[in-house]
């Protein structure tokens, strides 16, 4: 197996409609954790998610697009709560399975999830002070471009996309340290998946480029990731 390139070929459990229901569900619930230790969030919304909310100078609503389980958007809200930033979070995910994991969630009434995806936000004429999301990338092929080009619509401020930075060490690494977090769960299998299928820097600067050349730069954030920033045009 070589990681010289984006492997689309490997596909996600998570991804497929008739995966393992109990599984799936474990999987949702526990990527808090993994994020917690190898997302980079922290970081971000210290250095800048936080600082652009304050510039406001004013309440903010921002977006997560591919929420998931919904537990960035937990995270994110709980951190603005403790800095006092006023701010109303949306977590929207095209998945019903993943929405019902989300709503669980007891959360305050700032942070609302919808089972949605960005064209519906689009049609109805939502936008947003910052959109952003985390381990979407990976999963999307050519459906990369719609993607970005809608989350720069949606936002009339900033767009921050993080994900998984391609390498041999980040695969030997998760290889070993998921193994307390695996069981029954799909984290083992998606985890190394998820790492074939994501980006080198200099991959997704050019994936973002083929339709916005002018409008993404790709940060690293923190080790083994990638921070696609954008600037709204919503
Ligand atoms: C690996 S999960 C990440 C969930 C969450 N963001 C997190 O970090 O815990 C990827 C999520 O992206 C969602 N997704 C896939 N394609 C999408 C798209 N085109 N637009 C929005 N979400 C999408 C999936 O339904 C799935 O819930």
């Amino acid at each position: 197996m070589s990681l010289a390139v984006r492997d689309l070929a490997v596909v996600e459990l998570m991804d497929d409609p008739e995966c393992d229901a109990r599984r799936l569900k474990a999987t949702l619930r526990r990527f808090g954790t993994v994020n917690r230790l190898v997302s980079g969030w922290g970081t971000v919304y210290r250095t800048t998610l936080a600082p652009y909310l304050a510039s406001l100078g004013r309440p903010a609503h921002v977006l997560d697009l591919g929420a998931g389980g919904g537990d960035l958007v937990a995270r994110l809200s709980a951190l603005a709560d403790r800095d006092g930033l006023d701010v109303t979070w949306t977590g929207v995910d095209p998945d019903p399975r993943a929405h019902e994991v989300a709503v669980e969630r007891e959360l305050p009434e700032t942070v609302r999830f919808r089972c949605a995806d960005a064209a519906t936000l689009l049609d109805e004429g939502a936008r947003f002070d910052v959109v952003l999301s985390n381990h979407v990338l990976h999963h999307l092929g050519p459906e990369l471009s719609d993607f970005a080009a809608e989350s720069l619509q949606l936002s009339r401020g900033l767009v921050l996309h993080g994900d998984i930075e391609r390498s041999r060490l980040a695969y030997a690494l998760y290889t070993a340290g998921i193994t307390p977090l695996a069981p029954g769960t799909f984290l083992r299998t998606d985890g190394l998946r998820s790492i074939r299928r994501s980006f080198t820097r200099a991959e997704l600067a050019g994936a973002l480029a083929e339709r916005a050349s002018d409008e993404w730069r790709v940060e690293k954030p923190a080790p083994f990731r990638l921070l696609a920033v954008g600037r709204g045009r919503g």
